[in-house]
């Protein structure tokens, strides 16, 4: 075939498309091309955009390092890691809500035990974690593994900052009691702007968007025979609940926090001094492969 115009051409790519040797690849590649050439079609591009764009993809590839995933941002920022995490975690009802992973997520945090204080060299107003993991029967599951991790007061992770600070701070590998509880001391998150100073931040800015995310803390909850939920607990009353930049907040993991003085906690942990106490349950679905 010759002679390809805008009337013709995405025919003839899709027929190039014939021999893929995956069912798979074929049908992603198909799609791909439809979606693209669509895309072009609708916006019309001058050359010089269309140069922009590339570079646009090349600048957020050169961001990209060992510590930061720029591609990533660009995933998040445009709402498809949410897209993607929705199609792959359509859990039955009674299960908690999953949001994304993102970047500061470290998989060899410390172990520690339930009660310990995770903010290892940090200022801030103490919280206390205290919460259960359950099936979605209700059931408490033993041993659970709750990894936990969240910026400090002014917003930042331990991986963001360099000096005289604990290297890991903040994060924890904690496992359910008997009953399923669980219960730790740490520092009140704040709202916090995602990395910013690169392609997906001149993005935001083009597009008269801020990059912050509401206060926040994440979890990853595991069990043998159940689905791994992976999500965060947003501190009501956040300013950005409603403008998340990555579109991660669900209703049913926003949680107030309970300022709580000398005494015990509604779990029954003894508390010195003020503090602010933030509860979750969470609930496990059933593995179904
Ligand atoms: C986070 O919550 O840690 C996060 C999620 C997506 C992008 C940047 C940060
Ligand atoms: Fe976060």
């Amino acid at each position: 075939m010759r002679n390809f115009n805008e009337d013709n051409i995405t025919d003839a790519v899709l027929a190039r498309l014939s021999g893929c040797r995956d069912d798979r690849t074929k049908q992603i590649s198909e799609a791909l091309v439809r979606h693209l050439h669509a895309f072009v079609k609708e916006i019309e591009p001058t050359e010089a955009e269309w140069a922009s764009a590339i570079s646009f993809l090349t600048n957020t590839g050169h961001m990209c390092s060992d510590t930061r995933q720029e591609f990533i941002l660009l995933s998040d920022t445009l709402g498809v890691s949410m897209l993607v995490d929705a199609i792959n975690h359509r859990f039955p009802g009674g299960a908690t809500e999953t949001t994304v992973l993102g970047p500061f997520y470290v998989e060899e945090a410390q172990d520690f035990k339930l009660g310990d204080n995770i903010a290892l060299s940090q200022d801030g107003e103490p919280m206390l974690v205290e919460g259960t993991v359950r099936d979605t029967a209700g059931k408490p599951i033993e041993g659970a593994l709750i990894e936990t991790w969240h910026a400090d007061h002014h917003g930042f992770y331990d991986v963001q900052q360099t000096t005289g600070k604990s290297a890991l701070d903040m994060r924890a590998r904690l496992r359910t009691d008997a009953e399923g509880r669980f219960w730790y001391h740490s520092v009140v998150p704040a709202a916090y702007p995602i990395p910013n100073d690169g392609p997906v931040g001149k993005m935001l800015d083009a597009q008269g968007r801020h990059p912050f995310r509401p206060a926040h803390v994440h979890f990853k909850v595991s069990a043998p025979g159940f689905e791994t939920i992976v999500t965060h607990v947003f501190l009501d009353g956040d300013e950005y609940l409603d403008s998340d930049v990555v579109f991660g907040v669900k209703d049913a993991l926003i949680t107030p926090l309970k300022k709580i003085s000398d005494g015990v906690s509604p779990a029954g942990h003894e508390v010195s001094g003020p503090v602010a106490l933030l509860i979750y349950d969470f609930a496990l679905p059933t593995k179904t492969k």
